[in-house]
């Protein structure tokens, strides 16, 4: 499909462990929001936990999505923002510091690139790589919590900037994996945050608020503060984990467990219902075979609260357990989950929503679901490197972007 001058294509590539995931958004101008005009998603095969086992396999996955992606929007993907899922995945904040170059000590963007420079000069293995880096705050001759200190004065400059690493290894299979599809990659994004970019508001990002991504072979969390990415990790446990339960439990293959799970798992069940009957057409017999809502809960039941054990522990490395003013919004395929934010409320005692992406146009029927959170936030983190050329509302955008990628060229793929 050929873009009329003041259109842009943007295009989100998320690799899951259960699902890949293409969306393709158009940006006319004027508009506030780019338009879905494709989607494509295919199961996959080749991964676990997050990361690539299998190239051959994975390849053919995205290959699907890919496709689907092209077929609906009649737009040739050869470029795409990525996700990075995985417990490889390891965040850390780190401060820089430098003198002011100016003789008139006013501070530049030349001044904002040392320093960063300077904060992510952090000793780093051999085998593990800097993925992004998010400046969160700077303090100008003591004066600290400034979010722009281009055109003030003084003579020394900090930085305190969030920062996330992976395995390379991991992330060159990846790669190799996207580059086989023929698809340049555009940006390489955490799960969690790229689902924070599809359903957080600014106002809930200044309060403080977590994003918690259960996925199917991981679950991603993310805490923002004051409009900042205060902490961000992958956790190896997802939705699927409560599969392999079930598949084991109740003595079945994976495919009936999956649909069991679909059928009967509800996260919250009302108290003094465990002796609820309940008749399990899939696991064969004429009439299939009934189990009390107890025996299947236990089953279930033992992962999520796992997985929210493992997601308080998270919140509490960073002071925030209990404590975010803007809760926590769940996404990812375990958010559908009946009953997830009555259990989630109780395990971290945070006000709990569930996250969909809004307030765009085009299919948005395909994407009104949690599981689509991080592919539509991949497409929206895509715009920092398609602005629309010469379009009047883009023109401040560009310019961000222009500063954005001079200042992060090195990290950029
Ligand atoms: N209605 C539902 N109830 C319970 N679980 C569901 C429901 N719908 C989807 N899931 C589960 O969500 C999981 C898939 O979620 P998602 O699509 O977010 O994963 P993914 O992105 O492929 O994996 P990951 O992010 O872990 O790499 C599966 O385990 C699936 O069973
Ligand atoms: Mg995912």
């Amino acid at each position: 499909m050929a873009t009329k001058p003041h259109e842009e294509i943007y295009i989100g590539l998320d690799v899951g462990s259960t699902k890949v995931c293409c969306i393709v958004g158009l940006q006319e101008e004027g508009e506030p929001t780019p338009s879905i005009i494709g989607v494509g998603v295919a199961p996959t095969s080749g991964m676990r936990k997050g990361v690539v086992v299998d190239v051959d396999e994975t390849v053919s996955s995205i290959t699907a999505a890919v496709d689907e992606a092209e077929r609906i929007s009649g737009v040739v993907i050869d470029r795409a923002t990525i996700s990075i899922d995985g417990a490889h995945v390891t965040s850390q904040n780190s401060k820089g510091v430098i003198a002011v170059g100016r003789a008139d000590q006013e501070i530049t963007v030349e001044d904002l690139n040392r320093v960063e420079e300077a904060a992510v000069a952090i000793q780093l293995p051999l085998n593990r790589q800097i993925l992004q880096v998010f400046p969160r705050s700077y303090t100008v001759d003591g004066q600290g919590n400034i979010k722009d200190p281009v055109g003030m004065n003084g003579v020394r400059l900090e930085v305190e900037s969030h920062i996330i690493t992976g395995a390379t290894p991991t992330i060159k299979k990846l790669d190799r994996s996207i580059f086989q599809v023929g698809i340049e990659i555009q940006g390489e994004v955490l799960v969690p945050l790229a689902a924070g970019r599809a359903v957080l508001t600014k106002r809930q990002k200044e309060l403080g608020v977590a994003v918690v991504d259960i996925g199917g072979g991981t679950t991603g969390v993310a805490v923002y503060e004051e409009g900042d990415v205060l902490y961000s990790s992958v956790l190896p446990v997802g939705a699927g984990h409560i599969t392999n339960d079930l598949a084991i439990g109740l003595r079945t293959d994976v495919d009936t467990a999956e649909k069991i799970k679909l059928k009967y798992v509800k996260a919250h069940y009302p108290k003094g219902s465990g002796n609820e009957k309940i008749k399990i057409e899939e696991l064969g017999g004429d009439d299939g075979t009934t189990i009390t809502r107890r025996e299947l809960q236990e089953i279930a039941g033992a992962r999520l609260d796992e997985i929210f054990k493992l997601v308080r522990a998270e919140l509490k490395k960073v002071g925030k357990d209990a404590l975010l003013p803007g809760g926590v919004v769940l996404t990812g395929g375990g958010a559908k989950m009946p009953g997830i934010e009555e259990l989630a409320k109780d395990a971290l005692r945070l006000p709990v929503t569930i996250g969909k992406p809004s307030g765009f146009s085009g299919i948005v029927d395909r994407i009104n679901d949690p599981a689509f959170a991080a592919p539509v936030g991949l497409m929206l983190e895509n715009m920092v490197y398609a602005p629309i050329p010469g379009s009047r509302t883009n023109a401040k955008l560009g310019e961000t972007v222009d500063k954005l990628k001079e200042r992060f060229k090195k990290f950029l793929p």
